[in-house]
C-alpha cells in the first residue's frame, strides 16, 4: 500500500493555504486536515463557509506529476468520493467544474490548485469540502450527510474511513 503523511489540526486559515505555503516540507499524498478554518477558500476566489468541528475539511498535496495526468487526479478524487458516498447509500452526482450534488443540492466542493514547469506539476494541492453534521447553511441549495441521512457521524471515523477509502483507489490510477 502507498505510504502517506498526515496532518491534523484544529484551526487552520485554510488547509490549502497551508499546504501550498509548506509543500516544500512535505512529501507526495501529504492530507491537511482541520476542525475548523477562518479562512477557507473556494472556486471563483469564493469563500468556503463551514461551521467549526462539522464537517470535513482536508487538502492533499500530489508532487512531481506530468501535467498528461490531469484528468486522472480528477478521475480520482470523483471515484473516491462518488463511491464512498454511494458507501453511505447515498446517490451523488458530480457537476462541473468541481462539484458533488444530491439531487439539487451541494455536498462537497473540490478545489484543485496548482504549480507548474513545462511538462510537470511541481505541486497539485486537492481541498475538499464534505458538508457532515452541518444543518443549516447561507447558500440556499446545500446539503449535508446529516441533512440526508439523519443521522449524526463521528468525523474522525468517518474521515479515517474516507481515507482508507481514497487511498485503495489511488492505487488503481497511475498516478
Ligand atoms: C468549491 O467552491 O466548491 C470548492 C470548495 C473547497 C473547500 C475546501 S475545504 C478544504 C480546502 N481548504 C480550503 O480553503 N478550501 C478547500
Amino acid at each position: 500500500m502507498i505510504s502517506y503523511t498526515l496532518l491534523e489540526f484544529d484551526s487552520l486559515s485554510s488547509t490549502s493555504d497551508f499546504l501550498k505555503e509548506n509543500q516544500s516540507y512535505f512529501p507526495h499524498m501529504t492530507f491537511i486536515r482541520a476542525n475548523h478554518q477562518t479562512q477557507g477558500r473556494g472556486q471563483f476566489d469564493r469563500m468556503w463557509q463551514s461551521e467549526a468541528n462539522q464537517n470535513i475539511l482536508c487538502s492533499i498535496l500530489l508532487k512531481e506529476i506530468n501535467i498528461s495526468k490531469a484528468s486522472l487526479i480528477k478521475l480520482w478524487i470523483m471515484e473516491s468520493l462518488i463511491g464512498y458516498l454511494q458507501r453511505l447509500g447515498i446517490n451523488a452526482m458530480f457537476k462541473e467544474p468541481n462539484d458533488i450534488y444530491v439531487g439539487d443540492d451541494k455536498l462537497c466542493g473540490i478545489l484543485i490548485e496548482t504549480k507548474s514547469t513545462e511538462n510537470e506539476f511541481d505541486f497539485v494541492v486537492i481541498g475538499i469540502g464534505l458538508n457532515v453534521n452541518q444543518m443549516t447553511f447561507e447558500r440556499a441549495n446545500a446539503t449535508s450527510l446529516k441533512k440526508i441521512l439523519h443521522q449524526e457521524f463521528d468525523l474522525n471515523k468517518l474521515f479515517s474511513s474516507f481515507l482508507d477509502y481514497m487511498i485503495q483507489a489511488y492505487e488503481r490510477y497511475d498516478l
